[in-house]
């Protein structure tokens, strides 16, 4: 399906009728470049009517409840909502709650369902096929939604999968997962096919956390010097936003080993197919 979405928006005509008198709020209470940008793109290439939301701006600031929000939202006739919260479980309290499609769009540190979609469209791409692939994701762990999201994807599209980062942001479960657990990120760069490379978040973290960015960038960044050191060719992916000369250089960024461009790319397909199949049933 995101396959054929993709030929879609490739084409000099890019939309399609499938969602018309369809109308979809994104409903976005954290800041977003790619996801938000995307899943709009992706709801006007299907001919939904579109309304954007953010809470900076909204009567959330005045203390009206995420309940009483989206709730009103739906109130002016929307069928849909595509929401990023800060909170662990948001989309999921909601989707419990109001009688309309929820979809996840990162939900706090627990999970961004659709990236890890993009990211595995975007592997599949590249690779052939993700089954039987080693897949590493190299950063923080503890408060990136986008580990577990890839972690669940990845193993249910049969690859092995490896966390690798420092203990201090490995989340104790881990293991429970069923994923390999390295702390030499060279010895995991030795041993991927792909190399999925997460920012550190510092924004969500509670105590100030070890190592500092200038340790974590020493021992953990990735860099032209450490990929010349392997000998094979791997991938390199970023969900964005990164924090060049920290996680990942730009020689690297920016190289032929990464498809960050093309995982933003993929993202308009694979939401434009998520949105076709959540709205089996309620299209006019
Ligand atoms: N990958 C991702 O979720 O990026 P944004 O935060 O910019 O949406």
């Amino acid at each position: 399906m995101a396959s054929h979405f993709k030929d879609v928006i490739n084409r000099p005509i890019k939309k399609v009728p499938s969602l018309r008198d369809i109308t979809i709020a994104n409903v976005f209470f954290e800041n977003s470049t790619r996801t938000k940008l995307s899943f709009e793109l992706a709801e006007k290439r299907l001919s939904a009517d579109v309304v954007n939301f953010s809470a900076s701006g909204s009567s959330v600031k005045k203390g009206e409840t995420l309940l009483d929000t989206v709730n009103n939202i739906l109130a002016m006739k929307v069928d849909m909502v595509v929401m990023r919260h800060s909170s662990v479980g948001a989309a999921h309290y909601l989707s419990k709650r109001v009688d309309a499609r929820i979809v996840n769009a990162g939900d706090g540190t627990h999970e961004h369902p659709t990236q890890a979609l993009l990211d595995s469209f975007s592997v599949n791409e590249k690779l052939g096929e993700v089954a039987g692939k080693k897949v590493v994701i190299v950063g923080d762990i503890l408060h990136s939604r986008v580990a577990l999201s890839n972690i669940f994807a990845f193993q249910k599209l049969g690859a092995e999968v490896m966390v690798c980062g420092p203990i201090t942001l490995l989340p104790k479960y881990i293991e429970s997962l069923g994923v390999k657990v390295e702390l030499d990120v060279q010895k995991a760069l030795e041993w991927c096919d792909v190399a999925n490379v997460l920012r550190i978040q510092l924004e969500r973290q509670q105590i100030k956390y070890f190592p500092s960015l200038r340790e974590y960038s020493l021992y953990y960044g990735i860099d032209k010097s450490r990929l010349e050191r392997l000998d094979k060719e791997i991938t390199v992916m970023h969900p964005g936003p990164i924090n060049r000369g920290i996680e990942l250089s730009s020689d690297v960024a920016d190289s032929d080993h990464a498809i960050i461009l093309d995982q933003v790319e993929n993202g308009v397909a694979v939401r434009m197919a998520v949105l076709y199949l959540l709205a089996e049933g309620i299209k006019p």
